[in-house]
């Protein structure tokens, strides 16, 4: 059998953090009052990285992949796929991975966008494996990118304060032991409506809203709802209990989505990856900057269990079991 082991991690972030404080202090200059008790409060987030505007997302993707291919020991010509999440392209076409295999001097195999909001790492990843798996793909870079500041109306309070840009990779190999063990993924397109940025490009102009827009409770309602029975389903495929997995890394949106998620099953928050509030919500990035910053702070060990875990616009939603592997570093 083949499998799919986790063996390089990356990220990028980019420029300096801006605290709520700095934040709330641009805002009062366009005459939106917001406050560092009142973000703290809803959300957990005390600060978030902003791209100036030279850096894309393609820029981003690259450093995150080089980082993470250097610590699988790796080179570009190991590389014959590579998959960019993202709903924050640098240009229409061709698609971010196309920029980034350019940008990486990668000369061989598949490279695509796939666009699910903040689930898209994990449709990256689940998508990875699914060609590792059926032979098609020996060593695989998966990234979630985004400068989602590009989106967001500074004069809307209740969506500016919650995002940041940035960028996490990882390289999939693969090889006879797991490594991945189980994953699924949903999607619900009826409820395309509470989260979305509904503008497109028609005849060279922009059409609709550019926007990002959501209906907040609505959006945590799904979010914690499909977080645990999604949760609840891997784990069970992939044969672990929830008592005993060794870490939860869910989407980074709000710090009490993943208290009442880890609640509902059970999991203490010492076995949650929280990066919320240094990175707030970088949509498609924050599972794989999550993850940066867990193997960083010493928490990723090797034989470990993971279950990883997006939700988002669309509205979608997946989680993913993995165990690394035992001579992961
Ligand atoms: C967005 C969110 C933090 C808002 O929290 P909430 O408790 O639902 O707050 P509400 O939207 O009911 O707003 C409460 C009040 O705060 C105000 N408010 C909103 N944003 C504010 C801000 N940045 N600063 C100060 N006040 C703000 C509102 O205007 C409202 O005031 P009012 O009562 O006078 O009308 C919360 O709904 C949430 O986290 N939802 C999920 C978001 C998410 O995770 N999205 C990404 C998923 S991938």
């Amino acid at each position: 059998m083949i499998y799919s082991q986790l063996r390089g991690i990356g990220h990028a972030l980019p420029g300096n953090p801006v605290s709520n404080e700095v934040l709330a202090g641009r805002l009062a200059e366009l005459g939106i009052e917001t406050s560092d008790q009142w973000i703290r409060e809803r959300t957990g987030i005390t600060q978030r990285y902003l791209a100036d505007p030279t850096t894309t997302t393609s820029m981003l993707a690259a450093e995150a992949g080089r980082e993470a291919l250097a610590h699988a020991g790796l080179a570009a010509s190991d590389i014959d796929l590579v998959i960019v999440a993202t709903s924050t392209p640098d240009i229409i076409f061709p698609s971010t991975a196309c920029l980034v295999q350019k940008r990486l001097g990668i000369h061989q195999g598949p490279a695509f966008d796939i666009q699910a909001v903040c689930s898209g790492f994990l449709y990256a990843l689940a998508t990875a494996d699914l060609y590792i798996r059926a032979g098609k793909a020996t060593n695989a870079l998966v990234v979630g990118a985004e400068v989602f500041s590009r989106l967001l109306d500074w004069r809307d309070r209740s969506t500016c304060v919650l995002f940041g840009d940035g960028a996490g990779a990882v390289v999939l190999r693969a090889e006879s032991q797991p490594g991945i063990l189980a994953h699924r993924l949903e999607a619900r397109g009826e409820f395309e409506n509470i989260l979305r940025a509904a503008g497109g490009v028609h005849g060279g102009a922009i059409q609709g809203h550019p926007f990002l827009t959501m209906e907040g409770q609505a959006v945590f309602k799904m979010a914690v709802e499909s977080l645990e029975s999604s949760a609840r389903q891997v784990l069970a495929e992939a044969g672990i209990a929830p008592e005993d997995l060794g870490l939860l890394i869910p989407h980074q949106a709000n710090m009490r989505i993943l208290q009442m998620t880890a609640k509902r099953l059970g999991i203490p928050m010492e076995r949650v990856v929280v990066a919320v509030d240094r990175h707030a919500n970088t949509s498609a990035a924050s599972v794989p900057l999550a993850m940066h910053l867990a193997h960083q702070e010493g928490r990723l060990l090797p034989g470990q269990t993971l279950l990883l875990q997006g939700v988002g616009g669309g509205f979608t939603w997946g989680s993913l079991a993995l165990r690394l592997a035992p001579d992961f570093a």
